[in-house]
């Protein structure tokens, strides 16, 4: 069932989304090379317990983790692209990071992440992650009232495969709001015209992310969480929670 959100409840799940912000900007400016992850995770800990909030991650256990989640934030580096589990691995120069947490107040989530380079990029990097954005940017631009879920995925599926990209098209991005992972799915892959209707009170994390290697195959780590390129090709991954509104997307996680 999917549940629409009134004005009054998109602004209490707006106060969620300053914490995931503050998150990621304590981790982004922390983030050096020689920083581990553990400490990055950390750092999350202590932002998300001074706001008052909670973690959506910690102990959160879906059908597509292998344990419940150890972390408050997902810290995937390089070859991974979702869902990487803060360990003592210490960041190298030229590292890709991508960072996604989720918080929780009075009752409401929001969930969103970032990715960047630690120490000097390679060129090709800052490209991958521009592509990404560029195609967060897109899809929160067709989420509109009126339109539908396939425009979104087809706004955004046009900038990744322009760019020789492999997509991730298995895990997308979802509802929210009372939990963390609500309907409906929301694709990195779409047909325009086609699929629900967006209605103002859907709120949406829209989470495209992209593989450098332009296959779209994958594979878990060991661990049971990581999710890799399966050509072990960078990859890079954003998110926002968005909400449609009358006046069209609103972004609940921007900084
Ligand atoms: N934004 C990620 C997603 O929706 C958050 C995963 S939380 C985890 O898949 F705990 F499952 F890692
Ligand atoms: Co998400």
């Amino acid at each position: 069932m999917i549940e629409l959100k009134t004005i009054g409840e998109i602004d209490a799940m707006a106060a969620a989304g300053r914490v995931v912000s503050a998150v990621h900007h304590a981790v982004r400016s922390q983030a050096a090379v020689g920083t581990s992850l553990l400490e990055l995770d950390h750092l999350a800990r202590t932002v998300i317990g001074d706001a008052g909030a909670s973690s959506s991650f910690l102990g959160y256990h879906p059908s597509f983790g292998a344990t419940p989640y150890p972390g408050v934030i997902c810290t995937s580096v390089n070859g991974v692209m979702l869902h990487g589990l803060p360990t003592s691995y210490r960041l190298r120069d030229g590292d890709l990071l991508s960072v996604d947490c989720g918080a929780h107040v009075d009752g409401w989530h929001a969930d969103a992440a970032v990715s960047f380079v630690v120490g000097h990029p390679h060129p090709q990097d800052l490209d991958l992650i521009d592509a990404t954005e560029r195609m967060l940017a897109a899809g929160i631009d067709a989420a509109q009232p009126g339109a539908r879920m396939g425009d979104i995925g087809h706004a955004m599926s046009r900038v990744g495969r322009a760019g020789g990209y492999g997509i991730q098209t298995d895990f997308g991005g979802h509802g929210i709001g009372r939990a963390m992972h609500e309907e409906p799915f929301v694709p990195n892959e779409g047909r325009p015209g086609r699929g629900l209707r967006l209605v103002p009170g859907l709120v949406i994390a829209i989470e495209p992310s992209l593989m450098a290697g332009g296959q779209d195959e994958y594979r878990f780590d060991d661990d049971g969480w990581s999710i890799r390129s399966a050509d072990d090709s960078r990859g890079a991954h954003v998110e926002h929670t968005v909400a449609i509104t009358e006046e069209g997307p609103r972004i609940l996680t921007a900084s």
